[in-house]
């Protein structure tokens, strides 16, 4: 007889988070970070300065950030440490531009920041599953994807929303199909605090370094 009942259960989920920090961000401050020196990424333009939250102008969006990492941490990550923001920057993709596949060194969470007004349609985000070479590839039927085997995942951006993801999951970013540019803050981040457990001889203390912008 054929089977025709059976239960898929997941065992892990991967996390992307959002929250609205439109509260935080003045028009001015929107003037200022489309006004700061860019040079030329990859595909896109990215800011001279990699530290930009550490801007006096900018201390009302770094301190959103981190009540939105403080949420991540305790409430996604279920831990007591905290993750604080190393690098900050930003980016701007002008129409015909995306952003190629990579993740984030050095980094836990990851975050971007759509400060501004974004174009319309949207550039979305596309979180790869696969982290690297693939020897065998097998893609699923468009019509039985699933969250199992899915290989992409789209993620919309909206106005003045913070999103957070793994450092280590692969991203990129959709062409540019507007005639406006798509302006994003992105930002890694690490975690400090005390780990482990002094008689497991395991117990570790991680406490940020401040690093001086070059
Ligand atoms: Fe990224």
């Amino acid at each position: 007889m054929a089977i025709s009942e059976y239960k898929v259960e997941p065992l892990f989920a991967e996390p992307v988070f959002r929250a609205n920090i439109g509260h935080a961000i003045s028009a001015e401050q929107e003037e200022y970070l489309k006004n700061l020196k860019m040079v030329e990424n990859r595909d896109n333009l990215i800011s001279e300065d990699l530290y930009i939250f550490e801007h006096p102008e900018l201390a009302s969006l770094k301190e959103a950030v981190h009540e939105v990492l403080d949420i991540y941490a305790s409430e996604v990550m279920g831990i007591d440490q905290r993750l604080y923001v190393t690098q900050s920057w930003t980016l701007i993709n002008h129409p015909n531009s995306g952003m190629h596949g990579h993740s984030h060194s050095n980094s836990v969470i990851s975050g971007s920041l759509y400060y501004t007004k974004l174009p319309d349609p949207i550039p979305n985000m596309i979180f790869d599953k696969n982290r690297g070479y693939q020897q065998l590839e097998m893609t699923p039927d468009r019509k039985r994807q699933n969250i199992y085997n899915t290989p992409l995942n789209v993620v919309t951006p909206a106005e003045k929303d913070v999103i957070l993801f793994s450092s280590g999951l692969q991203h990129y970013v959709e062409q540019n199909t507007t005639s406006e540019p798509r302006y994003a803050i992105a930002f890694n981040t690490f975690i400090k605090g005390k780990f482990g457990n002094y008689r497991d001889v395991s117990e570790l203390a991680i406490a940020p370094t401040k690093v001086k912008a070059p």
